[in-house]
This record gives structure tokens, C-alpha cells and sequence, in this order.
């Protein structure tokens, strides 16, 4: 397991940062909800992935929790846990990586962090969806135990127990 990396409690100066990484090396589509208009990171869309990350995670009542993920003292991609109120003692993970860090174990150690902080907040289950052919998620998530469920259409969902290890 890779030992330099970290996940930092996003704040304003880590989103700016958090910015830069998802303009520079990931898709829109990545990493932040659709946004009409031209594709690519237009005004528009850096202003909107602000506003995301600013009314999800920074502001007076945060509706979930977002880390930025840190390799040494670079940001590389972002994580969130965001509490199921309809599934008690349970969190949605989600997670991004920017390309060029792919495939180099950061994946595998951001989802143990999130584990991690899931379970020391008390949660009991942690879920994820994903896309049936998101191969490197739906591997990372049979690793920590989780039994992936197809919907018999392009989404993969996952729970996986804390209560284990
Ligand atoms: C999904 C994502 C977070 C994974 O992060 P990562 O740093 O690339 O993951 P890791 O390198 O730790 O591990 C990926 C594992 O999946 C494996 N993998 C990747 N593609 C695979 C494929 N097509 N088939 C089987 N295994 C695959 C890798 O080989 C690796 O396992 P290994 O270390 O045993 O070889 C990253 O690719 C990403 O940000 N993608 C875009 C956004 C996204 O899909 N987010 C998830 C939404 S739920």
C-alpha cells in the first residue's frame, strides 16, 4: 500500500488547488456534474465546479465530506464520503483521480482512507455505484469485500461492511 497518500479535508485554499489538477489532467465529466454549454474547462465550468465543491462540502451546513487527495504535497483528485439518510449508520464514497496518477495504487489507497474515515465517523456500511465497466473501481471495491450488484443496466453498485477487518 502506497504510504504518501493522504486525504486532506478540502478547504478553500486545497479546492483552488483541487481545481487546477481536474482542469489540467481529468474530464469534466469526471469529476463534477454536467454543465450545458461548449465542452471542456470553459469559465463556466471551472466557476461551477467551485460552486459544487463550495455548497456540497465548505459552506455553513455540508451536506458530505471532501477530501482532496494528496500524493507527497501535490493534489491529485478528490474524495467524499456523504451520509445515506435513508440507510442508517451508512456513507456513499466517491472518488476521482486525475489521469496521469492512475493506475500507480493511489486508487487502492483512497479507498482504504475513505474506509477508514467512514468507520472512525461511526458509519457501519459504506456504498458506491459506478458504471459496469469501470473495471479498476469495481476491483478496488471486491478487494475490500464488497459483493458488486448489476441493476441489468450499466450501473454497478456496492456495499461494503465496516463491521469486517
Ligand atoms: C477509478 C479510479 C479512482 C482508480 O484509481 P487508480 O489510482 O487508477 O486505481 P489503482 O491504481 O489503485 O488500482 C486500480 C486497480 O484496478 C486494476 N484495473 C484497472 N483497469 C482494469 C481493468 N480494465 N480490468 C481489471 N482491472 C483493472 C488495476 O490494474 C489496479 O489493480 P492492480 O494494482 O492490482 O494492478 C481512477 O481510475 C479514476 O479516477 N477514474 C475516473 C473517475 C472514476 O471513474 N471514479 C470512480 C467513480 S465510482
Amino acid at each position: 500500500m502506497r504510504s504518501d497518500v493522504s486525504l486532506r479535508p478540502l478547504d478553500e485554499n486545497l479546492l483552488q488547488e483541487l481545481l487546477a489538477a481536474a482542469a489540467a489532467d481529468a474530464d469534466p465529466v469526471e469529476v463534477m456534474p454536467p454543465v450545458a454549454g461548449p465542452g471542456g474547462w470553459t469559465d463556466e465550468r471551472r466557476e461551477a465546479f467551485l460552486r459544487f465543491h463550495r455548497s456540497r462540502s465548505l459552506c455553513a451546513e455540508p451536506v458530505e465530506s471532501t477530501y482532496a487527495v494528496v500524493v507527497g504535497e501535490t493534489v491529485v483528485g478528490a474524495a467524499r464520503l456523504f451520509p445515506l439518510t435513508d440507510a442508517r449508520r451508512a456513507v456513499e464514497a466517491g472518488v476521482w483521480i486525475g489521469r496521469s496518477y492512475r493506475g500507480g495504487g493511489v486508487g487502492r489507497a483512497v479507498l482504504r482512507g475513505l474506509v477508514d474515515l467512514a468507520r472512525a465517523g461511526g458509519a457501519e456500511r459504506l456504498f458506491a455505484s459506478t458504471t459496469a465497466g469501470n473495471m479498476a473501481v469495481r476491483r478496488l471495491l471486491a478487494e475490500l469485500g464488497a459483493e458488486p450488484a448489476c441493476d441489468g443496466g450499466d450501473e454497478v453498485t456496492a456495499w461494503v461492511d465496516l463491521a469486517d477487518g
